[in-house]
């Protein structure tokens, strides 16, 4: 059997007809930049995320950097985040000129360690981003609090959390902003690269408007440094289409994430969800001592598997100029080394999950001589 990673084609062909009535009706218009389609669907995410209103970008990095921007943040401030995430969201605060603050993850849940987060801050702190990592999101409670006593922004970086939900409410709608990624394996993903912003407050909101637009005010007036971060129309029309699946397929995901929990957890470490937590689980990430090992031998038997991420960011070369060290953040070194993510998406049929799971019994009943 081959189980991939995951498997965009499943979920396009059960939805074929109305992507392509979607994708027509904009060809026909030829309304390719912004207009109705972006339009409605930053109402229909925002409702959807239960806030007031979003703003459309080109990709997940440009909403984190917009955000960052709309808010004055610029070099010589600092923000703070997490060692172990993808280099995007470092990557939006070094657009800005600021500087990427690290702190080491919660071993438990791979997120923010927040107990970590007030030693980090100092006059320059001026946000703090958290990253809803695998789908699974930070104690916003316990976050706001020190964003509170310190007068921080919260950006969330939600691009692995659509619809993820922390006491009920969802992902993206606790911070100053929340920010999406519709990459296409995302679990609401376009036909390309795409990304959004969504805020309760309606002037930021507007400022990112003009500054995904050339920094438009109205035409040909340029208020703010030109930069071209618009969402494409038809990627909105696909987004829309899908938008109305969201929690259906993540509930699918949830269910997968069951079947594995109940085959592997006496196995190796399975993900930990606090009753808090509503997981979207973009990723199922799991740890064994053997990590390489056991990649091999999956991938040996036809099963794609990945890790995110394998190296740290303070590790990154392009990140080299924090000059931080090995050994900074132990608990980010030791997990980045040990971590696993298993084939994960709606469409993955139980037989596959099944298979996996056979497979990772097989690799420790047969290390058991070897090691
Ligand atoms: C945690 C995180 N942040 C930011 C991004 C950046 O999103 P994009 O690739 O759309 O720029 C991604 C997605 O790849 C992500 O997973």
């Amino acid at each position: 059997m081959k189980v991939n990673f995951v498997d965009i084609g499943r979920q396009t062909s059960s939805i074929r007809e109305e992507i392509n009535e979607a994708i027509a009706k904009v060809i026909d218009t030829s309304g390719f930049i912004l207009g109705e389609e972006v339009e409605l669907f930053e109402k229909e995410f925002a409702r959807y995320c239960g806030v007031k209103y979003a703003a459309g970008v080109d990709s997940g990095v440009s909403a984190l950097e917009l955000s960052l921007r709309s808010l004055g943040i610029k070099e010589g401030d600092e923000v703070i985040t997490q060692a172990n995430t993808f280099i995007a969201t470092v990557g939006s605060i070094a657009a800005v000129g600021a500087k990427p603050v690290l702190v080491d993850i919660n071993p438990e849940n791979y997120n923010l360690d927040i107990e970590k987060i007030e030693e980090q801050i100092t006059k320059k702190t001026k946000a703090i981003i958290p990253v809803h990592l695998y789908g699974n999101p930070t104690d916003m409670d316990d976050l706001k609090e020190i964003a509170n006593k310190y007068n921080l922004k919260i950006i969330e970086d939600s691009c692995q959390g659509h619809g993820a939900k922390f006491k009920g409410k969802r992902a993206g709608s606790f911070g100053e902003f929340g920010c999406f990624s519709f990459y296409p394996g995302k679990n609401l993903g376009g036909f390309g690269d795409g990304g959004i912003v969504v805020s309760d407050n309606e002037e930021l909101i507007n400022k990112i408007k003009m500054m995904r637009n050339y920094g438009q005010s109205k035409k040909y007036y340029h208020d703010f440094l030109p930069f071209n971060k618009r969402l494409d129309s038809i990627q909105a029309a696909v987004l829309r289409v899908k938008l109305k699946y969201l929690d259906e397929w993540n509930e699918k995901r949830r269910k997968n994430a069951k079947v594995y929990d109940s085959i592997l957890k006496d196995l190796v470490i399975t993900p930990k969800i606090s009753s808090d937590n509503e997981s979207v689980y973009h990723l199922y990430v799991i740890q064994s001592d053997k990590r390489d090992e056991l990649l091999s031998h999956l991938s040996n038997n036809g099963i794609s598997a990945g890790v995110h991420y394998p190296i740290p960011i303070h590790l990154q070369k392009s990140f080299s100029h924090l000059n931080k060290k090995e050994g900074e953040f132990p608990v980010t070194e030791r997990i980045a080394k040990r971590i696993i993510s298993l084939p994960m998406f709606p469409e993955l049929k139980k037989e596959e999950i099944e298979y996996v799971c056979e497979k990772v019994k097989e690799f420790y009943k047969n290390s058991l001589f070897l090691f």
